[in-house]
């Protein structure tokens, strides 16, 4: 499956992506790598490999709808199929989303339901968990919701701060997004509710 991953920044959850669907047997490519910011690091990282990258300025646009609309242009110049949210850091409305329903993943820092939204690992030490993670999940409008694919823990440390923290949620965010991205494009994805079933889970 022809897949696009947006980004905003430096991109490593991007970069484990283009990584893993290299492998042949991986069921999608990435076929697009699209930015808000043209000065994003992760770009160059695409544009070394190969991959079609974009940038679709956010700030020359008059309001969110052209710039989605202008995004949405290049995602069916591309014939894109599936969308992976990596650090992309802009708020999509209800249209876009909709375009995407059940094709469209986002990578967050947390275990969802707990620390939707901004500085998730500050917050987790703030609250004093002992455990602490990431979360693969489909995109729907409410922010950081949406029915959960795939989830890893890593405990918190003593010694933990919110750098060291991250360091350790972000090596599980690159293992568990490229296998959601897996299942999704393999078609063994299954949405019922706010459950997902994968039909190739060992029972
Ligand atoms: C990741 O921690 C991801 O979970 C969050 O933003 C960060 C992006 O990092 N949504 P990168 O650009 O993938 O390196």
């Amino acid at each position: 499956k022809r897949t696009a991953v947006l980004i905003s920044g430096r991109g490593s959850n991007m970069q484990a992506l283009v990584e893993r669907a290299r492998e042949p047997s991986f069921p999608a490519e990435i076929a697009l790598v699209l930015s808000n910011r043209p000065e994003a690091a992760g770009l160059s990282f695409a544009k070394s490999q190969g991959v079609a990258c974009a940038a679709v300025d956010h700030k020359i646009y008059a309001g969110r709808e052209e710039f989605e609309r202008s995004m949405q242009a290049l995602l069916d110049l591309h014939r894109i199929e599936l969308i992976c949210l990596a650090g992309f850091m802009r708020l999509l409305t209800p249209w876009f989303i909709g375009q995407w329903r059940g094709r469209m993943l986002n990578i967050h820092p947390a275990l969802l339901p707990a620390y939707r939204g901004l500085n998730t690992h500050e917050r987790a030490l703030a609250d004093g968990v002992k455990i602490h993670g990431c979360t693969a999940h489909f995109v729907v409008p409410a922010m950081d919701e949406g029915p959960i694919v795939a989830q890893a823990a890593v405990a918190v440390l003593d010694g933990d701060t919110p750098a060291t923290l991250a360091a350790r949620v972000l090596e599980q965010e690159h293992l568990i997004y490229p296998a959601a991205l897996e299942r999704l494009a393999g078609g063994s994805l299954h949405i019922l509710g706010n459950r997902v079933f994968c039909d190739d889970e060992t029972e």
